[in-house]
C-alpha cells in the first residue's frame, strides 16, 4: 500500500520550537517517519502541519521522551544536513518503543547525531570565537552601533546569538550571515532574514584586533596545520587580524632563534597542568561504555581463526586526547588491555618524558583483533587489509563518540588510514594536525616503527622525533 506523505514545513527562524511540536504532535498520532517530508525555510508564520486533520496512520507512541533526547536534538536541529529532521524524528520514533535505546552507543542512528550534535558546537565555538564587530553610525537611539558579517558553516547563528546579547549587554548590535540576521537594539534581541555582505567600515577596532593577535602570537608554537585547525582558513577573510597571519608566519623562524639566544633555557613543559586537565573519571559514562563492553564480549564468544578476541580501549571517559594505534598484539590480546606489550611501554615512557599522562588519555586501537599466523608457539602479526579497518572503525567511531575527545593521536599508518582516510606520506605529515569528520587528528609514526629500526642512531633520533610529538600534543591540550 503507497504511503500518503505528509509535508512539514518548517520556519527557518524558531525551527527548534517548530521541529520540536511538529515531532511531538506526529509522534502522538503515530505517524511513521516514513511519511512525512521535512522541509526547512518555511516563513516564520506557514502552517506547520500540510495535512493536520490527517488520520493517524499507525499506533500512537507515548510522548515521555529521555531529557538526553531532548538537548540531543536542541542542537541537531541547527546542522546543516537537509536530513537532520528526518535522521532525528526516526530516531525519535524507535526511541518511543525502545528509551534505551539514547544509551546504545552501537546504534548508527545515535552515532550519527552525535557526531551531528558535535559538527553543530564546534560550529558555534567558531562563532563565539571570530565574530568581529565593526563600530558603525548610530541609530535612533542614539546608543553606539556595531555589526559584524559571518559564514558559519551550519545554521548556528540563532542559537549562538544569545550569547553575543549576555556578552554585549548594552551596545546595539547586528550580526549578519548569508542565513538569518540577528539584530540586538536596546536590550531586545530578535531575528530577521539573511543578507548579503555588506560593506562594513573598517574602525579603531580593527586595529586592536590585528595588534593584540600580533603580541599573543607565539613563533615557537607555529603550527600552520594546528593552527588553521583553531582557526580554519575559510573564516580568514572576515578576521581583521587574519591578514598579519602570512607575515608572522614567514618571520617566525628568525624570531624563534632570536628569541632562543635571548632565553636559551625555555620553561619546562608544563606537565602538571596538563596533567590536571586531563584528569577525569568518566563515571557519568560508565552505562554506555558497558553496552559497548557487552557487545564486545557477545562477539567474543566465537574468534575467528588467525585472529584474537577484540580488544577495546582504555582510559578516562571524557579524556581529552584520545590515543589510537594500530591493532592488539600478541601481548594486548591476552591481557584484553591496549599497549600493554613493548609498543606500549615505549608510548608510556616517551609520553611521560614528553609531560603526557597517557592514564589520563583514553587509548585504544583502529582494528580491535590481533591478526596473526602461527608460527609454532609463536603468533607473528599481520597487518590489517583495508576490509579489517572498515570494520574497526565501527568500533573506534563508537569509542570517539562516547569519549568525544579535544584531540585525537594517531599513530602509524593503520590509524592514519581509519581517521583521515589516508595514510600516504605519513613521515611528512607527521607532527602534525589534520582536520577531519572526527575530529582535529594529529599523525605521528606507530612506537613499533621505532622499535624495529636496526641502526641504533636512527633509532635515538626517531624516538626523539617521536616524543617531540608527543610534547607538541601536551602544549595543543594545553
Ligand atoms: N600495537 C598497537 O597498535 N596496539 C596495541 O595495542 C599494541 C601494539
Amino acid at each position: 500500500m503507497a504511503v500518503r506523505m505528509i509535508t512539514v514545513s518548517l520556519p527557518r527562524i524558531g525551527t527548534d520550537r517548530a521541529w520540536r511540536d511538529a515531532a511531538r504532535t506526529h509522534l502522538g498520532r503515530g505517524t511513521r517517519p516514513e511519511a512525512l517530508l521535512w522541509q526547512a525555510g518555511a516563513p516564520a508564520q506557514t502552517d506547520l502541519f500540510g495535512a493536520p486533520d490527517m488520520p493517524a496512520p499507525g499506533t500512537a507512541h507515548a510522548l515521555t521522551v529521555p531529557r538526553a533526547f531532548l538537548d540531543l536534538a536542541r542542537t541537531v536541529v541547527w546542522h546543516a544536513d537537509p536530513e537532520r529532521f528526518a535522521r532525528l524524528y526516526a530516531f525519535l520514533w524507535r526511541l518511543a518503543e525502545r528509551p534505551a535505546l539514547i544509551r546504545d552507543t552501537a546504534d548508527p542512528g545515535l552515532v550519527r547525531l552525535r557526531q551531528m550534535e558535535k559538527n553543530v558546537r564546534r560550529c558555534a565555538h567558531k562563532m563565539k570565537a571570530f565574530v568581529r564587530f565593526r563600530d558603525i553610525a548610530p541609530g535612533s537611539t542614539g546608543r553606539r552601533r556595531f555589526a559584524a558579517w559571518f559564514e558559519p558553516t551550519h545554521h548556528t547563528l540563532e542559537p549562538t546569538a544569545p550569547f553575543f546579547a549576555r556578552r554585549f549587554a548594552d551596545m546595539d548590535w547586528i550580526i549578519a550571515t548569508p542565513d538569518i540576521t540577528a539584530r540586538h537594539e536596546n536590550g531586545t534581541l530578535t531575528f530577521g532574514p539573511g543578507a548579503q555582505k555588506p560593506d562594513l567600515p573598517q574602525d579603531a577596532a580593527e586595529e586592536l584586533w590585528g595588534t593584540y593577535f600580533c603580541n599573543i602570537f607565539n613563533p615557537a608554537r607555529v603550527k600552520v596545520s594546528a593552527m588553521t585547525s583553531e582557526m580554519p582558513r575559510k573564516y580568514w577573510h572576515n578576521l581583521p587580524e587574519a591578514r598579519h597571519i602570512p607575515g608572522l608566519i614567514a618571520g617566525a623562524e628568525a624570531r624563534v632563534r632570536e628569541m632562543a639566544a635571548r632565553a636559551p633555557t625555555l620553561p619546562p613543559v608544563r606537565a602538571a597542568r596538563i596533567a590536571e586537565r586531563l584528569a577525569g573519571t568518566g563515571v557519568d559514562r560508565v552505562m554506555d561504555f558497558e553496552a559497548l563492553h557487552r557487545r564486545a564480549a557477545e562477539e567474543n564468544r566465537e574468534v575467528p581463526d588467525g585472529y584474537g578476541r577484540i580488544v577495546l580501549g582504555e582510559g578516562p571517559g571524557d579524556a581529552p586526547l584520545m590515543i589510537v594505534g594500530e591493532q592488539p598484539g600478541d601481548a594486548e590480546d591476552r591481557a584484553g588491555r591496549p599497549f600493554v606489550g613493548p609498543s606500549g611501554q615505549l608510548l608510556d615512557r616517551e609520553a611521560a618524558a614528553a609531560g603526557l599522562d597517557r592514564s589520563a588519555a583514553y587509548v585504544t586501537n583502529a582494528v580491535k583483533r590481533f591478526k596473526f599466523v602461527q608460527r609454532g608457539k609463536r603468533r607473528l602479526h599481520q597487518p590489517p587489509d583495508r576490509t579489517e579497518i572498515e570494520h574497526g572503525r565501527w568500533w573506534l567511531d563508537h569509542e570517539i563518540a562516547l569519549v568525544r575527545p579535544r584531540l585525537i593521536l594517531a599513530m602509524g599508518g593503520t590509524a592514519a588510514e581509519s581517521l583521515t582516510g589516508s595514510r600516504t606520506g605519513l613521515l611528512k605529515r607527521r607532527g602534525r594536525i589534520e582536520e577531519t569528520d572526527r575530529g582535529p587528528v594529529f599523525l605521528t609514526v606507530h612506537p613499533s616503527y621505532i622499535l624495529r629500526l636496526p641502526d641504533p642512531a636512527r633509532k635515538k633520533d626517531e624516538t626523539e622525533r617521536f616524543r617531540e610529538d608527543l610534547a607538541e600534543v601536551a602544549r595543543t591540550l594545553a
